[in-house]
C-alpha cells in the first residue's frame, strides 16, 4: 500500500536553527524548500545563543590564530582541513548575516566597527556578537527571512519520527527520500518527501539531568541517520559548559563565558580564586579544563557550587554588555552587578555526531546533517566557544552548493509505503516513558558526565540495554506521541555515547576517565557503524519498516 504524501518539495528541512534555516534561504531561490519544527520555531539552541560567533575580522587577528586555537582546544583530534575550510570562511559567513540585517553590537571606535568579545581558549578578540543574546539576533532575522520567502514553507509542531529510503533508479543504492512525520496537532503520522533531505536537529544534551540546553535537544538526527544506516563520530565528547546558574528554578540558565572574558573570576565560598592552579590561562582555560576544575572543589569541598564574580566592574558595563543575563538573574534574586553568583556545570554541546564530509553529506545518498546534529572533524575533544554557530552557517552554506549544483538530476521519489498502525493501540500507561526518562537522564549524569570510570561506563551499558528493550517494546505497541518518540531517539543517543567512551582508554579533552587519566601519543576518533551492532534496533515500527 501506498502512503498519501502530506506534502512533497525539492527539500525537506528537519530542523529550524540557524544551520536548518539558513541552507533554506540559500536554496529558496532554486528549490521549494518545507522547513520542519518538532515545536515553535525559536525552540532550538540557536534561539538561547549568548557570547557570539568566533571569525577572523580583525586586521590584528589572522586565520592562522583562529586555526591553532581551535587545534589546541580540540586536544589532538580536530581534522586541521575542516578547520581551516570552516575558520576561512567565516568572515563570508557572517558578512552575510550582516547583509540580512542580524544587529550585532557596535563598537565604540566607529558606526562600522563591531564590538569583538573574548571566550575561553581564544588568543585574540574575534567573537561578534549582539550584547549578550547573539542567538536571538541571528534566529529572528533568519526567521523573518524565511517566513518572507515564498518557496520556504515553515512548519512548526511536526516532529520527524524516522527517515524514508528508497533504491535509487539508477545505482540501486539506497537513497533518502523523505521523513515520516508525526503532527503533534493532528496528532497522526504524515508523509513528506522529497529529492534530498536535511538533517538540522541540534544537539543531544536532553540526554543529561542537567543541561542549559532547551527541550529540543533530544538527538534525533543522530538516532534517525544511525536508524538509516549512517556511521557516528566522537560521541563520547559532550561538553559541560562551566557556569551555568545554581537555582532550582533556574533550569540550569547559561551564564556566557563572554562574562569571564570580560574579567569575571571564578572564586570558592571563601572568596579565594582557584582556576590557576589548573591552568595558566586561569578562567579563560578551554571549556573542559574549566568544567573539570569546578566539578573538583565542588566534590573536594563537598559544596553545591562555586562563584562567578564580575561586581567589580561598573554597573553600567556589565547591565550595557550583559542584560540579558543580568535581567535574567534578577529574577532569581541575584545582582550580578554587585555580588557572586553561584553557578555549576551542565550539559551544553554535543561534539560527536552524524558523520558527513565537507558538504555536509552523509553516507545516505542525498541525506545531509548540518549544524550541531553532524561530525564535520571541527571541535575534535573539545569545541572551542562559539565556533558552532560558525560551523552552522559556514556548512549550510557548502551544503548549499552542493545541493543547488545536484537539484536537477536527482529523480523524484517514489510514493512511499503507508505509516501502517494497525498494529497498535493507544499507549494506557504513559508512567512507563516518564520513569525511563527520569532513568536515562539520572545514570547519565552520575555515570557518564564529567570524570568517568569504567566501571560507571559499565553500569550505564547495564542499564541503557534494559532501557532500549523496554522502550522498543513500547513502541512496537503504542501509536506515537511526541515524549515516546524523543525517549526512543534519547536511548539510542545515550548508547552511543556510552559505548563511545567505553572505547576510549585515554582521555582527552572532554571525555576524562580515572581509569585512562593519560593521553595516547596517537589520536583517533571513535566511529561507530550500525551495521557492527546487531542487536541494535533498526527499524521495528509498524509504520517505519522501510
Ligand atoms: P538548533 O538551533 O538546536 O535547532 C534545532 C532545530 O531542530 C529546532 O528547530 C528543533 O525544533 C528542530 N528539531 C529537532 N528534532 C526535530 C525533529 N525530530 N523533527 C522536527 N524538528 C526537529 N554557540 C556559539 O557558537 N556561540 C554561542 O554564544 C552559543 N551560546 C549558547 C548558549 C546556549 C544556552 C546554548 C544551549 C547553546 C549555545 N551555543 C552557542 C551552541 C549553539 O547555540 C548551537 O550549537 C547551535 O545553535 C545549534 O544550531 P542548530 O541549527 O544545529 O540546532
Ligand atoms: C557562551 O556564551 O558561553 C556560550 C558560547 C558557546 O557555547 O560557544
Amino acid at each position: 500500500m501506498t502512503q498519501t504524501v502530506r506534502k512533497s518539495s525539492d527539500v525537506l528541512v528537519i530542523g529550524s536553527g540557524a544551520a536548518g534555516l539558513t541552507l533554506a534561504l540559500q536554496l529558496a531561490k532554486q528549490a521549494s524548500v518545507t522547513v520542519l519544527s518538532k515545536g515553535k520555531m525559536t525552540e532550538g539552541s540557536t534561539w538561547h545563543a549568548q557570547g557570539g560567533i568566533a571569525a577572523v575580522l580583525d586586521d590584528e587577528d589572522s586565520i592562522e590564530s583562529h586555526v591553532a586555537d581551535t587545534l589546541a582546544a580540540g586536544a589532538g583530534l580536530c581534522h586541521e582541513d575542516a578547520v581551516r575550510f570552516t575558520v576561512s570562511r567565516s568572515k563570508r559567513a557572517i558578512q552575510w548575516l550582516i547583509d540580512l540585517g542580524v544587529d550585532f553590537t557596535r563598537a565604540d571606535s566607529g558606526p562600522n566597527q563591531f564590538h569583538l568579545t573574548r571566550e575561553g581558549g581564544h588568543s585574540h578578540r574575534r567573537i561578534i556578537h549582539s550584547a549578550d543574546a547573539t542567538g536571538k539576533a541571528v534566529h529572528s532575522t533568519l526567521v523573518e527571512q524565511a517566513q518572507a520567502n515564498p518557496a520556504i514553507d515553515l512548519l512548526e509542531n511536526f516532529i520527524a519520527v524516522d527517515l524514508i529510503r528508497q533504491a535509487d533508479p539508477c545505482s540501486k543504492k539506497m537513497r533518502c527520500v523523505g521523513a515520516y512525520v508525526y503532527n503533534r496537532e493532528a496528532d497522526a503520522v504524515e508523509c513528506f518527501t522529497a529529492k534530498v533531505v536535511i538533517l538540522a536537529t541540534g544537539g543531544a544534551s536532553k540526554v543529561y539531568l542537567y543541561t542549559c540546553n532547551p527541550d529540543s535537544a533530544s538527538g534525533d538526527g543522530s538516532a534517525m541517520a544511525w536508524r538509516a544506516g549512517c556511521r557516528t563520530a566522537n560521541m563520547e565528547f559532550n561538553q559541560f559548559h562551566p557556569t551555568c546558574l545554581y537555582h532550582p528554578l533556574g533550569k540550569s540558565f547559561l551564564l556566557t563565558e563572554a562574562l569571564r572574558g570580560e574579567g569575571a573570576v571564578l572564586t570558592l565560598h571563601s572568596g579565594e580564586r582557584f582556576m590557576h592552579n589548573f591552568h595558566p590561562l586561569a578562567e579563560l582555560a578551554p571549556r573542559d579544563i574549566v568544567a573539570r576544575a569546578i566539578d573538583h572543589e565542588i566534590k573536594r569541598l563537598g559544596s553545591d557550587y562555586v562563584l562567578l564574580d564580575i561586581s567589580h566592574k561598573p554597573a553600567e558595563f556589565i547591565q550595557h554588555h550583559f542584560p540579558t543575563v543580568w535581567q535574567n538573574c534578577l529574577k532569581f534574586g541575584y545582582d550580578i552587578t554587585a555580588e557572586p553568583i553561584p553557578v555549576v556545570p551542565a550539559a551544553h554541546y554535543t561534539c560527536g555526531g552524524v558523520v558527513v564530509n565537507e558538504h555536509g553529506h552523509t553516507d545516505l545518498k542525498n541525506l545531509y546533517a548540518i549544524g550541531e546534529t553532524s561530525f564535520t572533524g571541527l571541535h575534535g575533544a573539545n569545541r572551542l566557544a562559539s565556533n558552532s554557530l560558525l560551523e552552522c552557517i559556514v556548512y549550510a552554506q557548502s551544503a548549499a552548493e552542493k545541493i543547488s549544483a545536484e537539484l536537477a538530476d536527482i529523480p523524484e521519489p517514489l510514493p512511499p509505503r503507508e505509516w501502517d498502525e494497525s498494529r497498535v493501540t493507544n499507549s494506557d500507561e504513559d508512567v512507563v516513558i516518564s520513569h525511563n526518562w527520569n532513568e536515562l537522564r539520572h545514570f547519565m549524569w552520575d555515570y557518564v558526565g564529567i570524570v568517568r570510570t569504567h566501571k560507571r561506563l559499565e553500569r550505564a551499558s547495564n542499564r541503557i540495554r534494559l532501557l532500549r528493550k523496554e522502550i522498543q517494546e513500547y513502541y512496537a505497541n503504542y501509536k506515537v506521541s511526541n515524549d515516546l518518540i524523543e525517549l526512543r531517539n534519547l536511548v539510542v543517543v545515550a548508547e552511543l555515547i556510552i559505548r563511545s567512551a567505553m572505547q576510549r582508554k585515554e582521555s582527552r579533552g572532554l571525555h576524562y576517565s580515572l581509569d585512562y587519566p593519560e593521553t595516547s601519543d596517537i589520536a583517533r576518533d571513535t566511529i561507530l557503524v550500525p551495521m557492527n551492532f546487531a542487536d541494535q534496533e533498526v527499524f521495528v515500527h509498524g509504520g517505519t519498516g522501510v
